[in-house]
C-alpha cells in the first residue's frame, strides 16, 4: 500500500547507539515524524554521551529511557517491542550489533529488539577496521540470516581524517528504507555476490565551453535501484551523469560521467563482469557534431548557435544486447532498459514502450510517462514493467502502481528475480 505523508501514524522505534553519528538520528526522527509516523526513541546509555535525552524527547514527543528499570510498572521493553511496527537503529555500533546477534537484553533497546516481531533495520556506522573485523562480519551474517535488515554503510569521511566504508547511510535513505519495508518490500540478502551495474541521471552533450544539450532526469530512480540492490547484498557500481544533489547510495561505488560517449565507455569497461545491467540513465540520442573550443556567438551563419548540426550517439542498450548475443558478454546477464515516453498523437506511452522493447531486445523495460513536473525530479514513480516474450510485439506488461522510487525499484528487482529463476528452471529442464 502506498500512503501519502501524514496519513500514516505507524509506530516506529528509533534506536540510537553510542557512535559519533548519533546526532544524525535526530534527522531520521524528524524525517519519520514529518511523514506522519509516531516515533519512540530508545537510545543506549552510550548514545546519551553524544546527544542528550532532551533532544530526542523534544523531537519525538515521547519520553526517553535507556533501561528496563525505568517505568517498571509498564514493563516498557515488552510494550514498546510488541507495539512497534518497525524498529530502526541509527547508528548501530559494532557493540550493539554484537549484543543483538548474541541475543542479549541488557538495556531497553536490546530487550525491545528481542521482544519485537516487526521488521528490524540496523544502520551501522563505525570505523572501516571495525566494519571489516571478522567478528563484525560474523555478527552481520548472523543478523541477516535471522531476517534482520543490516544496511550497508556508506563510503566516505569518517571521524577525523579517515575515509572508507563505515559511514552512516544518509538519514533520508534510512527513513526511506523504513517506509519501503513498511510497504512490504523487505530486502532479502539473496543477491550477495551478485554484480550489478546501474546508470543514473542525464547526460550532457557539450555545445561549447558554456552550453550543453541535456535533459530533466534527476537520477532519483537509478539511485533508488542502487540503494535497494545494495541492501540486497549486491556489489553495485553506479554510473552517474548529471543528477540532482542526492546522497550516495550506501554500499554503491559511484563513477561520474558527463556525456553519452563517456557513459558508453564506462558501461563497456564494467559490463563484462556484471550479472545485471540496468540502464536507468536518460542518455542523449544526439550530440553536436563538434564541440566549439570558444563560446559560440548568436548570428545566423552556419557556424552560429542558430544552426547546430547533430550526430547520433551510440545506442548503449542495444549494444549490450548485441554484445551478449555475440558472446562478448555473459549469456546469463540480465539487461534492463528504461523508456521515458510522453506518448504522441497516435500512440500512448505504453505503445511506444512496447515498440522500444522489440527494437532493443532487452529483457525488461520500465516505461514511465514523463514530462515537465511528471516523474523527472519527483520522489515517486509509476508506469509499466514490460518483459520480453517469444513474441516481440507482445511482451508481458505489469502495471507498477504509484509509489516511492524505492518501492518501484524493489518491484523491478523482484521482476529480475522472477526472470533469473525461470531461466534457471529452463536450464535445469
Ligand atoms: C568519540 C567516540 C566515538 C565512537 N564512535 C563509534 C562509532 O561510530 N561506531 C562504533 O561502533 N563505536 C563507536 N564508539 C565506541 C562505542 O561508544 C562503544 O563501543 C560503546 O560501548 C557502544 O555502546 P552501545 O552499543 O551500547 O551504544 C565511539 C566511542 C567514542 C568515545
Amino acid at each position: 500500500m502506498n500512503q501519502q505523508p501524514n496519513e500514516v501514524g505507524r509506530k516506529i522505534v528509533v534506536g540510537v547507539a553510542g557512535g559519533i553519528a548519533a546526532y544524525k538520528a535526530c534527522h531520521v526522527v524528524r524525517d519519520l515524524k514529518e511523514y506522519g509516523d509516531e516515533v519512540r526513541v530508545v537510545p543506549t546509555a552510550a548514545a546519551l554521551n553524544f546527544v542528550g535525552a532532551a533532544t530526542f524527547e523534544a523531537l519525538s514527543g515521547n519520553p526517553v529511557s535507556t533501561t528496563v528499570f525505568d517505568a517498571v510498572e509498564e514493563v516498557q521493553h515488552v510494550r514498546v517491542g510488541q507495539e512497534a511496527e518497525a524498529i530502526v537503529v541509527a547508528p548501530a555500533t559494532a557493540d550493539l550489533m554484537a549484543r543483538v546477534a548474541a541475543g542479549r537484553a541488557d538495556d531497553l533497546l536490546t530487550a525491545t529488539i528481542l521482544v519485537a516481531t516487526c521488521p528490524v533495520i540496523l544502520a551501522p556506522a563505525m570505523h572501516t577496521e571495525m566494519w571489516h573485523n571478522p567478528a563484525t562480519r560474523a555478527n552481520v551474517a548472523t543478523l541477516r540470516q535471522r531476517g534482520i535488515i543490516v544496511m550497508e554503510p556508506a563510503h566516505g569521511r569518517l571521524t577525523g581524517k579517515d575515509s572508507g566504508p563505515g559511514r552512516l547511510p544518509e538519514p533520508s535513505q534510512i527513513a526511506e528504507l523504513v517506509r519501503t519495508v513498511l510497504d512490504g518490500q523487505v530486502p532479502s540478502y539473496t543477491w550477495e555476490g551478485k554484480k550489478v551495474l546501474i546508470t543514473a541521471g542525464g547526460t550532457q552533450e557539450n555545445i561549447d565551453p558554456v552550453r550543453y544539450v541535456g535533459n530533466r532526469s534527476s537520477g532519483r530512480q537509478g539511485y533508488a535501484l542502487a540503494e535497494i540492490a545494495a541492501q540486497r547484498g549486491a556489489e553495485v557500481t553506479l554510473i552517474v551523469g548529471n543528477v540532482d544533489e542526492l546522497p550516495t547510495p550506501a554500499g554503491a561505488r559511484v563513477i561520474r560521467v558527463v556525456s553519452t560517449g563517456d557513459l558508453a565507455a564506462a558501461v563497456a569497461t564494467h559490463a563484462p563482469e556484471m550479472d545485471l545491467v540496468i540502464m536507468a540513465a536518460a542518455v542523449a540520442d544526439f550530440r553536436p557534431d563538434t564541440e566549439a573550443t570558444s563560446k559560440m556567438k548568436k548570428g545566423s551563419d552556419e557556424d552560429s548557435l542558430q544552426t547546430l548540426r547533430m550526430v547520433e550517439n551510440p545506442d548503449i542498450l542495444r549494444t549490450l544486447v548485441v554484445d551478449r548475443a555475440a558472446g562478448k558478454l555473459p549469456a546469463s546477464m540480465v539487461i534492463v532498459g528504461f523508456a521515458a515516453e510522453t506518448g504522441d498523437d497516435g500512440h500512448s506511452a505504453l505503445d511506444l514502450a512496447v515498440a522500444k522493447l522489440a527494437r532493443k531486445g532487452c529483457d525488461l523495460l520500465m516505461c514511465n510517462e514523463v514530462g515537465v513536473g511528471k516523474v523527472f525530479g519527483e520522489k515517486r514513480n509509476r508506469g509499466w514493467l514490460l518483459a520480453r516474450t517469444g513474441e516481440p510485439a507482445q511482451p508481458t506488461v505489469v502495471e507498477i502502481e504509484d509509489g516511492s522510487k524505492q518501492v518501484v525499484a524493489a518491484q523491478i528487482l523482484k521482476a529480475v528475480d522472477a526472470l533469473t529463476e525461470s531461466a534457471d528452471r529452463a536450464a535445469r529442464s
